[in-house]
């Protein structure tokens, strides 16, 4: 297994080498559209017509994610028109992986042709009026993890040296998901989200600090993909379900079950919304189009 994925150590090769061999599975079909699928949300990829299914652990240099709900393996197939590469399941910086191989996979999603990636997560609310079950699109995020997978020397063949991340979520794309959201009648929120390393949740203390410093749902994940997304030139969409209140809202235990119950719980409206998002990317006029 490939123990770091630092720039500039031959991760454009890994990258490249990953990619090479998931392109020959696929009998030519290029995905153009890439999707992270979090706890308790990779049921979506079940749905893709003419699937080609791949276990992380036939890919080169890929991590393998080893937490519950997590499968661990991409799907290629049809939805809405457009070809599309979901991941079902993601590894965390608190495995013990370095950020950038945490973030590894979104590289070798957008080297497959993904120009447009939609990463999703379980989250904590830290507003006490979002009952769980809410889903929120993600406007912008902070980053509280110990680890930066842009850490290292630069390889200009992936993306720059100092990346912008003004509109690291793409504002068309965050209207986008509004629009859909409307039209399909589902209720969403837009806010910040901020990673923590985990694999602790928050302390009541933690859960207030992270309201004072703006954000509005807590989880582990997803920003090392949107990091690395954004420096190969990628627009991300990020989309939260809120499984539970943030710790010390409610003053109850937080739990896994409780995390993976709800997601169970919003699983069809969660599913329908993505299937409405990746039909208005694919349509040829959307947002700049993504397909
Ligand atoms: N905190 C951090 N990560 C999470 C939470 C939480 O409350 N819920 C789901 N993932």
């Amino acid at each position: 297994m490939t123990a770091n994925a630092t720039p500039g150590d031959g991760l454009y090769e890994r990258v490249a080498a990953a990619a090479a061999h998931v392109r020959g599975r696929l009998g030519g079909r290029a995905p153009t559209i890439g999707l992270i699928l979090g706890s308790g949300l990779g049921g979506w990829a079940d749905r893709l017509g003419d699937p080609v299914t791949i276990d992380y652990g036939e890919i080169p240099h890929f991590p393998r994610s080893h937490v519950e709900g997590h499968k661990g393996r991409l799907v290629v197939g049809t939805s809405g028109g457009a070809t599309c590469v979901a991941m079902q399941g993601r590894v965390h910086l608190y495995e013990g992986h370095p950020a950038a191989l945490v973030a590894f996979p979104a590289r070798v999603l957008v080297a497959l042709g993904a120009r447009t990636l939609i990463i999703t997560n379980a989250a904590g609310g830290l507003r006490p009026e979002w009952a769980p079950g809410t889903l929120m699109v993600i406007r912008d995020h902070l980053d509280m993890l110990r680890d930066h997978p842009l850490r290292g020397p630069n390889d200009d063949r992936l993306g720059p040296r100092f990346p912008d991340m003004t509109r690291a979520y793409a504002p068309e794309l965050r209207a986008l998901v509004k629009d859909v959201a409307a039209a399909r009648g589902v209720a969403i929120q837009e806010g910040v989200y901020v990673a923590m390393p985990g694999p602790t949740y928050e302390t009541p203390a933690e859960v207030k600090m992270l309201q004072g410093m703006g954000a509005d749902a807590t989880g582990m994940s997803t920003v090392p993909e949107v990091i690395v997304a954004n420096h190969m030139g990628a627009r991300c969409i990020g989309i939260s379900c809120i499984t539970n209140k943030a710790a010390g809202i409610t003053g109850e235990p937080l739990s896994h079950a409780e995390v993976t119950e709800t997601a169970t719980r919003v699983r069809a409206e969660f599913e329908g919304l993505l299937d409405g998002v990746v039909a208005a990317l694919a349509a040829p006029a959307a947002a700049g189009g993504a397909a």
